[in-house]
């Protein structure tokens, strides 16, 4: 029986051992705050904001807002993130992505202050990671991370593919896969675009991460016998449905769900990871500006 890994059950766990944390900050006189910046109207981009804001209520984190119209520069985007980086208040800044084609998103996540920069984005933070000393590990390969260990794959000494080379995911995910440390030590190959014969890499994996963003690129023919698959896609394709479409991920889930040993649904697999880590990130950063230690799980 192939094993269905629940990204919510995984989630809840960290977030309600995340409360004794927000408790330990707010008997210190702490109390976390993440602000979220959209410049967007993109549905998706919303609703993404909406839900962060939602689980930082639900554990005790003081969400700040920012909304900017799309049609703005981007110095007022960068005035805007000045004032985040001033504001104490303010531990964790989380600009949504992606932002519009105008927009300098290099200049954008730079200017935000590394010790709040709870994407772990910043070039700063980025080279701290490949360094094998992470600060904030970006939200989705962490939240990967803890699903492995929480469905008993240990990346150790194994074959790990992952689909997809963005900053947001497929790096970072490379990255953490080939530390020396647990959750790594994983022989990792990134595949992307241009990759020749994508099938012939996944088929010899015993981890596939699929984070290219296309709908259903991976089947059940490009999956190993017994394998470890983690769907990070979340596409929107028209369907005759209410809203008009559903979302389906990067794997095409019934075909590959007959090869591998254990896999991530789409939705309810990697997307409530994301959220318990960005929460994660956030009272860490709390952590590190007020200097309270705390127990982080
Ligand atoms: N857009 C898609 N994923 C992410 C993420 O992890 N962080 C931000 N800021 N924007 C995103």
């Amino acid at each position: 029986m192939t094993r269905i890994i629940d990204g919510n059950e995984v989630a809840d766990g960290i977030r309600s051992e995340l409360e004794s944390c927000v408790e330990t900050l707010e008997s210190a006189g702490v109390t976390p705050g993440l602000a979220t910046v959209l410049m967007s109207d993109d549905g998706a981009s919303e609703t993404y904001v909406s839900m962060k804001q939602r689980a930082c209520a639900e554990l005790g984190i003081e969400s700040v807002h920012a909304e900017l119209d799309p049609t703005e520069p981007t110095d007022v985007l960068l005035e805007r993130i000045d004032d985040l980086n001033a504001d104490p208040a303010v531990h964790g800044i989380l600009v949504q992505l992606p932002l519009p084609d105008h927009i300098d998103d290099r200049a954008v996540l730079e200017r935000i202050e590394p010790t709040k920069d709870v994407d772990g984005f910043h070039p700063e933070n980025a080279g701290l990671l490949v360094a094998g000393e992470p600060r904030f590990k970006p939200c989705t390969p962490h939240g990967i991370q803890r699903l492995l260990a929480a469905a008993d794959v240990d990346t150790e000494g194994k074959d790990a593919v992952v689909v997809g080379r963005s900053n947001i995911v497929g790096k970072p995910m490379a990255n953490l896969l080939i530390q020396k440390a647990d959750g790594g030590n994983a022989t990792t190959t990134v595949c992307h675009s241009r990759t020749a014969d994508l099938g012939e890499k996944t088929r010899q994996a015993d981890v596939v991460i699929a984070a290219a963003g296309y709908p259903e690129l991976i089947d059940g023919s490009m999956i190993g016998e017994g394998a470890t698959v983690i769907d990070v896609g979340v596409n929107r394709v028209e369907a005759d449905t209410e809203k008009g479409y559903e979302l389906v991920g990067d794997v095409e889930f019934e075909s590959a769900k007959a090869k591998a040993d254990a896999i991530t649904p789409v939705p309810g697999g990697v997307g409530p990871m994301t959220i318990a880590m960005l929460l994660y990130n956030t009272v860490k950063a709390a952590s590190i500006q007020a200097d309270v230690p705390v127990s982080l799980p």
